[in-house]
């Protein structure tokens, strides 16, 4: 559709027309949703690092965090998948290969300082994507598969379950001098929790599930999931209080993440009624909280207008989590696929911003962009346009049936005994404050926005 807008400006008596390329999204084929797919990823790449003089592989410009350069690249290798489209898949395993770090675990070294289990646990959510979409394994010696990074990914977060507070869980921060470490959240046990699970689902190893089965129970016993009919998932607590006094604020991607996990449970244990029930909840809570007129929306910050980078960019892994639960838990789809749908149809009505006539914006209940702009926005508008295509696709592999990632049970383990891990790392105080105030900051951002709403 080619939109032209005109104003009226009377104080300098002429005619203003902006032409605005919105675009065209016909929902029901695959040339119209990839070619759309691959304008809005040109988009996300404007913001890309590794491929500039001097950038870092596998990092997006500031302010965007390392995390979310994770979550953008799980988008991108569902896209790879989605619309069988090789152009960027060497540069998703490049910048996947080398954020994996030297020990391959997704602690890079200039992560160190801030790195929390969060931010870890969301690239091991998308290398196990990797994983399952049969991404051709990187070469060179000693180079592992993406399975095994998976792995280690798993066993290094596993490691740090933390039994004397709150009664498990892991903690929000790796490292001792990062404020937030006192505080567990949700996220990083979500991934935990959903890493485990599609482990599991993937190797065929039992102990993945009862892994999972327990993380999943803990935060069902802190009460950060609340299965009621309509599932809540708060964000977290401190263990000061010994995780009672939650922080109460409900974000699309921990409801998406614990959700998909549930479904990835549904379906490793061959649809037992116990994880029917549970994704049957969650998703009740995901319908309601994260869609207003049946598209999707961000809760917590959107109408308020004070998401933050990180928030804005909540509905892209919330799209993918809801594709996958269509996928591993089929009784779901029927009500999955016409909310993806509208969602997607929404989003691509706000994709006629900027100077390219395709910038996405944030609020996909308005019909048209709404001055938001960023890798956020890009992203969201990627995944929940490209899940429109994850039932013409083969499921997610396992290694019984087109998965060919080599793995290693035991990856990472050996890097539990870095004083990395101890926790024992020898920085200079200086380089110490300097973490907690990045971390502080961080916090700050995070809860900031938002957190008025609970007084
Ligand atoms: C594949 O991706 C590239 C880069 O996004 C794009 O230019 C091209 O049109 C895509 N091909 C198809 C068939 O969609
Ligand atoms: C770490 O940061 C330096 C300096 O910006 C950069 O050259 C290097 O590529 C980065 N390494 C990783 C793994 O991000
Ligand atoms: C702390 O919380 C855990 C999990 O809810 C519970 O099992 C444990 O008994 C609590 N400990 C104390 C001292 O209250
Ligand atoms: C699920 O079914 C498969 C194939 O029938 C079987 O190998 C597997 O053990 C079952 N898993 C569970 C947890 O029941
Ligand atoms: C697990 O997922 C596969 C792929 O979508 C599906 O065919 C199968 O029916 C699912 N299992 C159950 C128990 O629903
Ligand atoms: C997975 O990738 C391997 C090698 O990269 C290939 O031989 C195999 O056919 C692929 N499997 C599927 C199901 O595409
Ligand atoms: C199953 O996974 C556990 C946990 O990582 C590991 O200790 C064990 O060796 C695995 N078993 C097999 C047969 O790979």
């Amino acid at each position: 559709m080619t939109m032209i807008t005109c104003l009226w400006t009377a104080a300098v008596a002429a005619l203003y027309c902006k032409i605005s390329l919105a675009m065209d999204l016909d929902t029901s084929d695959a040339t119209s949703i990839c070619y759309d797919t691959a304008l809005i990823q040109g988009g996300m790449l404007d913001y890309y690092e590794g491929t500039r003089y001097g950038g870092t592989v596998g990092m997006f410009q500031s302010p965007y965090y390392w995390w979310e350069a994770g979550e953008a690249f799980g988008g991108m290798i569902e896209n790879w998948f989605l619309c069988q489209n090789d152009t960027y898949k060497s540069l998703i395993s490049e910048a996947l290969l080398y954020q994996a770090g030297t020990s391959y675990n997704f602690i890079p070294d200039n992560q160190t300082m801030v790195e929390g289990n969060d931010d870890q646990g969301i690239w091991g959510l998308t290398v196990m994507d990797a994983v399952e979409r049969n991404l051709t394994d990187p070469t060179g010696d000693n180079v592992p598969g993406w399975l095994s990074m998976a792995q280690a990914v798993f066993n290094t977060i596993w490691a740090r379950w933390d039994s004397a507070n709150c009664g498990g869980g892991v903690r929000w921060q790796i490292f001792t001098w990062n404020s937030g470490y006192n505080y567990k959240n949700t996220i990083s046990n979500a991934c935990l929790f959903q890493l485990a699970a599609r482990l599991g689902r993937y190797t065929g190893n039992d102990t993945y599930l009862e892994v999972a089965d327990e993380v999943f129970t803990w935060l069902v016993d802190v009460g950060y999931v609340v299965l009621a009919d309509t599932a809540n998932v708060f964000d977290g607590a401190d263990i000061a209080d010994n995780c009672t006094d939650l922080t109460k604020l409900e974000w699309s991607y921990n409801h998406g993440v614990v959700l998909g996990g549930a479904a990835y449970m549904y379906n490793a244990t061959n649809g037992t009624s116990e994880w029917e029930t549970r994704v049957t909840q969650l998703l009740n809570g995901a319908t309601t909280y994260f869609f207003k007129d049946g598209i999707m929306y961000e809760m917590a910050c959107q109408d308020y207008k004070t998401c933050n980078n990180d928030q804005r960019s909540f509905k892209s892994i919330f799209s993918r989590m809801l594709g996958f639960t269509s996928v591993m838990a089929p009784f779901t789809a029927d009500t999955i696929n016409p909310l993806i749908k509208t969602s997607a149809e929404g989003a691509a009505t706000t994709c006629n911003g900027g100077s390219d006539g395709h910038t996405c914006g944030l609020n996909w209940q308005a019909s048209t962009h709404d001055g938001y702009y960023g890798l956020g926005e890009q992203m969201c508008a990627l995944e929940v346009i490209q899940t429109l295509l994850i039932h013409d696709r083969p499921a997610p592999y396992k290694a019984s049936n087109g998965g060919t990632s080599e793995g290693n049970a035991n990856a990472g383990l050996d890097t539990l005994t870095t004083n990395v891990l101890k926790n024992e790392l020898n920085i200079q105080q200086k380089d110490r404050a300097g973490a907690a105030i990045i971390t502080a900051i961080v916090l700050v951002a995070l809860t900031g926005g938002a957190i008025w709403m609970l007084f």
